[in-house]
């Protein structure tokens, strides 16, 4: 295990004209990151996953519960934990009026880095950079910046690297592009822990992954495992009158739930199920106006859990 955490919790107290607030990020988080895979942190905004990432980074102290992220513990031993990792922020950290290449060079002397120049230049070229490397941060693109930032963060070949939300923000070529990379640290041995709050980008990218709502793990265990626990398949249907639909369907699905004015019906094997739950509804004189049937999603999972779909919690995707 690259991170073992037990029980991570924090509060934040703030302070303001209106009196105090206390919020609960984390509400006791456990984690186990096998080395060398790709792991996921999914959930909606305020969930709690940078504040996760934050405390895993030896970035902010946990109230309670403990980590060991690289063979160190992150409350006794944090300078030995920064120097196995590479942080890349939800922000990038991208300064700009200083190129890539000095910012680079310059991270590259801090971590103590044999030759800093000779480093930058490899990782410049590694994420293919190096024609851009001299012109101000504040010229790049956010695709640009983001391949800069995670320059910054792996320029100490750090056994394990933090992504928080690497893709926001970047068009989809910049974000499969983005994916690819990824994928090429793991293929060399490092291992990566990151947030999301994209279900394709969970599913298509993490070996496993933990879905975070209000600060607690609510679901974990491989894309697939997680889509077979929830069901097979799901027929979604749209219809009008979908609290009758839901009740002559219900003895014949595993699960049913209303979603806005859609009707999901959750079967082992939506192929054969199909002509059946057809029939029924005809027979019960109720019109269809239209239906899909498709493999259960992470949003599936994550609807089966929480009661709410990730596509309504404020993001946009
Ligand atoms: N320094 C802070 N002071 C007070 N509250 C904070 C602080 N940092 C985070 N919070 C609160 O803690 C909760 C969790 O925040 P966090 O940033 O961990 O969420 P997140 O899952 O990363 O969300 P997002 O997807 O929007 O980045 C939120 O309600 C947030 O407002
Ligand atoms: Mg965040």
């Amino acid at each position: 295990m690259i991170i073992s955490a037990q029980g991570l919790r924090k509060t934040f107290t703030t302070k303001s004209r209106k009196g105090t607030q206390t919020v609960e990020a984390v509400r006791g988080v456990d984690l186990e990151v096998k080395n060398g895979e790709i792991f996921g942190v999914l959930g909606p905004n305020g969930a709690g996953k940078t504040t996760t990432i934050r405390m895993l980074a030896t970035l902010i102290a946990p109230d309670a519960g403990t980590a060991i992220v690289a063979g160190h513990d992150v409350s006794k031993e944090p300078t030995a934990v920064r120097r196995k990792l590479g942080y890349v922020s939800q922000s990038g950290g991208v300064e700009d009026d200083v190129s890539p290449r000095a910012q680079i060079t310059m991270a590259a002397r801090i971590h103590g880095v044999p030759d800093p120049a000779a480093r930058a230049a490899e990782i410049l070229t590694d994420l293919e950079l190096a024609d851009l490397a001299d012109r101000p941060g504040n010229t790049l693109s956010g695709g640009q910046k983001r391949r800069v930032a995670i320059a910054l963060g792996l320029v100490h070949s750090p056994p394990l690297l933090f992504l928080d939300e690497p893709t926001t923000g970047l068009d989809p070529q910049n974000r499969a592009n983005l994916w690819d990379r990824i994928r090429t640290l793991r293929e060399k041995g490092t291992s990566v822990l990151l947030s999301t709050h994209y279900l394709d980008e969970a599913d298509a990218l993490c070996d496993r992954l933990v879905i975070v709502d209000h600060g607690q793990v609510v679901a974990q265990g491989t894309p697939a495992e997680l889509k077979r626990e929830v069901s097979g398949d799901v027929v979604t249907l749209r219809l009008d009158d979908l609290t009758r639909a839901a009740e002559v369907l219900k003895p014949h699905a595993r699960d049913i739930r209303v979603d806005d004015d859609l009707l999901r019906v959750y079967v082992d094997d939506g192929e054969h199920a199909l002509p059946a739950l057809l029939r029924l509804l005809e027979e019960n004189g109720l019109a269809l106006r239209s239906i899909s049937l498709d493999r259960a999603t992470l949003d599936d999972v994550f609807l089966a859990k929480t009661g709410r779909s990730l596509r309504d919690t404020g993001v946009s995707e």
